[in-house]
């Protein structure tokens, strides 16, 4: 009995003295790290992660309009200021074949229910963790079961005020994995189980949503010590001038989200790529040949674009020319009207053949940028046959009659 009471003292002893340890270790790594925000992830090429508040202290104008951006608002934790529709309400339900899906609220939380069709049984019941989407076209859930990432069975269309059977679904129940094929263009970082990105076991943790500040400028918690500081020895700041960088580095930014899937992975996982690198070392599409048949929700505008005349002929086009990245322009006609103008300085001229008057010009992308219907964000809406779709922008600039590109017809 003595005995064991000695080992056990001593143990206890032992405990106390690796515990003081840890806690003299901790606080000496706290006087290093000082800055650092405890809860922001490390970027795979070893660079922390500052978080887009701690910018506002010196960039306060552009983290403003940035958080107006549907670019910010692109993912969330799901909850009643980021999830749009109608909740609860039972007349809008998903129809399946081996059931009827719909969205309820109870209190803090959302979920969706699966019951079937012929006995109304439960058969299953999901919480929406995080939303996808700022909601202009939709939303989509993802939810963890256990630890694995998956995506729910519903989404949310805009267009009807409506929920849908998620697109790219089928009509029975099913949940699709979510790795980092999917969520890399709609978080800043999550950090996967697996370095190449290919399993849906995330570190929750290690999430930041949105696309924010640093999804386009890298990991920049150095700058922000350099800047207050707080860093030791002052070298030069890390961040990257954007205008110091050739044309296709500066349009790399944009296009490793909006140029299709882009889903064959060369090197690193999707992740991996960061502000003034070579994206194409990184990923590159399946080569469909045409970049055209890509105009969707999920499409390649860079694809597009590059094959307008304005891009070929021009040696300064980037995204940025017609875009503001921190600010939500969207139906800000004249804006882009600018833009174009910029360019085409005498627009009366080059509409003799067609004799517009300068009044009938004064929305240039309704031509030459017109709206094309979605392939995949569309719904039947009750016994109408016609299917009601988004609309998509095109980004090949050119001459249209009809909807029909002039210059490509055979
Ligand atoms: C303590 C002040 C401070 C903080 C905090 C800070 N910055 Fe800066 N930032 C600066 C200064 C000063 C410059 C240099 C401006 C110049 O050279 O014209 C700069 C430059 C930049 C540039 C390059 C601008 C260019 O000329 O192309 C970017 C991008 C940038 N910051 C992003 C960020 C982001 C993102 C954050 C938050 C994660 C952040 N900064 C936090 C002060 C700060
Ligand atoms: C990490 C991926 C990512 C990057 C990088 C990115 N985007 Fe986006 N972009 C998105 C997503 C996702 C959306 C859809 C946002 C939503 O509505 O949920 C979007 C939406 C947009 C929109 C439509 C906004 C609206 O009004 O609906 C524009 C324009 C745009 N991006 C331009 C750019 C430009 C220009 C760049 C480069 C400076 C860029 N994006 C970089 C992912 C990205
Ligand atoms: C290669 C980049 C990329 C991938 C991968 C991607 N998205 Fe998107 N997603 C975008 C862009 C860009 C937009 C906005 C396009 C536009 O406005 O034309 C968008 C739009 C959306 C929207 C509508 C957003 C809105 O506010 O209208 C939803 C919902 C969505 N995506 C869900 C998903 C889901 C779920 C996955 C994974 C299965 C996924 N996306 C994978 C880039 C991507
Ligand atoms: C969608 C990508 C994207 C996001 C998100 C983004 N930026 Fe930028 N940022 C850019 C690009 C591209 C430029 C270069 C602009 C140009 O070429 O006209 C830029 C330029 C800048 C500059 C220098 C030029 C200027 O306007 O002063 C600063 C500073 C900056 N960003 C800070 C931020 C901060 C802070 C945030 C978040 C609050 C942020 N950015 C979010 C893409 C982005
Ligand atoms: C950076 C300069 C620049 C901007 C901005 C620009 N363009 Fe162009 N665009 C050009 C150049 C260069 C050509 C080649 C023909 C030429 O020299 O006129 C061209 C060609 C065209 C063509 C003829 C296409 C064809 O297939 O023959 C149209 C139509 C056009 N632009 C419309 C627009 C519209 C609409 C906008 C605004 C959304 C715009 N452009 C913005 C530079 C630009
Ligand atoms: C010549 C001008 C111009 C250039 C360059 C340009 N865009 Fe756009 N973009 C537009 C216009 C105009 C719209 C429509 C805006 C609106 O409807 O409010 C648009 C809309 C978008 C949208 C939303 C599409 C939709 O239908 O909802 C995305 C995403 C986008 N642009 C991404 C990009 C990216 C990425 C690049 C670079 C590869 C780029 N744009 C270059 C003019 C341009
Ligand atoms: C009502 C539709 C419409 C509007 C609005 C419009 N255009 Fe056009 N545009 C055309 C047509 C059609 C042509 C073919 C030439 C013609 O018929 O005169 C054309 C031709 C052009 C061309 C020359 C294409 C070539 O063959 O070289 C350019 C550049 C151009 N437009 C730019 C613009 C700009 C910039 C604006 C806005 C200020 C604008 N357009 C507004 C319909 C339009």
């Amino acid at each position: 009995m003595k005995f064991k009471y000695k080992i056990g003292s001593a143990l206890i002893g032992l405990i106390i003295v690796m515990v003081f340890l840890f806690f003299l270790v901790d606080t000496k790594e706290e006087e290093v790290y000082q800055a650092v925000a405890k809860t922001m992830p490390t970027h795979y090429n070893g660079e922390q992660f500052a978080g887009s508040q701690s910018c506002i202290p010196c960039h306060q104008n552009i983290y403003k309009t940035h958080i107006n951006t549907p670019h910010f608002n692109t993912s969330a934790i799901a909850g009643e200021e980021t999830l749009k529709g109608p909740f609860n309400n039972p007349s809008h339900k998903v129809e399946l074949i081996d059931g009827v899906v719909q969205m309820v609220h109870e209190g803090d939380a959302y979920y969706q229910t699966i019951s079937s069709k012929t006995s109304g049984e439960l058969l299953d019941k999901s919480r929406l963790d995080i939303v996808f989407g700022s909601g202009v076209k939709g939303q989509s859930y993802l939810a963890f079961k256990d630890d694995f990432l998956i995506q729910l069975q519903a989404s949310y269309f805009t267009l009807t005020d409506d929920f849908i059977n998620s697109p790219g679904y089928p009509n029975y129940r099913f949940t699709r994995s979510v790795t980092d094929n999917c969520i890399k263009c709609h978080v800043t970082f999550a950090k996967n189980g697996d370095f190449k990105g290919n399993t849906n076991i995330y570190e929750r943790e290690s999430f930041i949503y949105g696309v924010d500040c640093e999804r386009c400028h890298g990991p920049l918690q150095k700058h922000v010590d350099y800047r207050t500081g707080n860093l030791k020895q002052m070298g030069e700041d890390v961040v990257i001038k954007i205008d110091t960088l050739a044309r296709q580095l500066k349009t790399d930014i944009c296009v490793q989200c909006h140029s299709g899937l882009r889903a064959i992975q060369i090197k690193g996982n999707p992740f991996s790529f960061v502000i003034g690198e070579r994206l194409d070392k990184y990923a590159k599409n399946y080569n469909f040949g045409r970049p055209e048949a890509q105009l969707d929700v999920h499409g390649n505008q860079y694809g597009l674009l590059k094959s307008s005349e304005c891009y070929k002929n021009s040696s300064t086009m980037t995204c940025t020319t017609c875009h503001d990245p921190h600010q939500n322009q969207r139906g800000e006609t004249k804006h882009f009207n600018s833009k174009c103008i910029e360019c085409h300085v005498s627009p009366k001229e080059l509409h003799e053949k067609s004799n517009l008057n300068l009044s009938d010009l004064n929305n240039c992308i309704s031509c030459h940028m017109p709206l094309f219907p979605s392939q995949t964000m569309k719904v039947q809406l009750g016994n109408d046959t016609q299917e009601t779709s988004v609309n998509i922008r095109t980004h090949l600039i050119g001459v249209y009659i009809d909807g029909i590109l002039q210059n490509q017809k055979n």
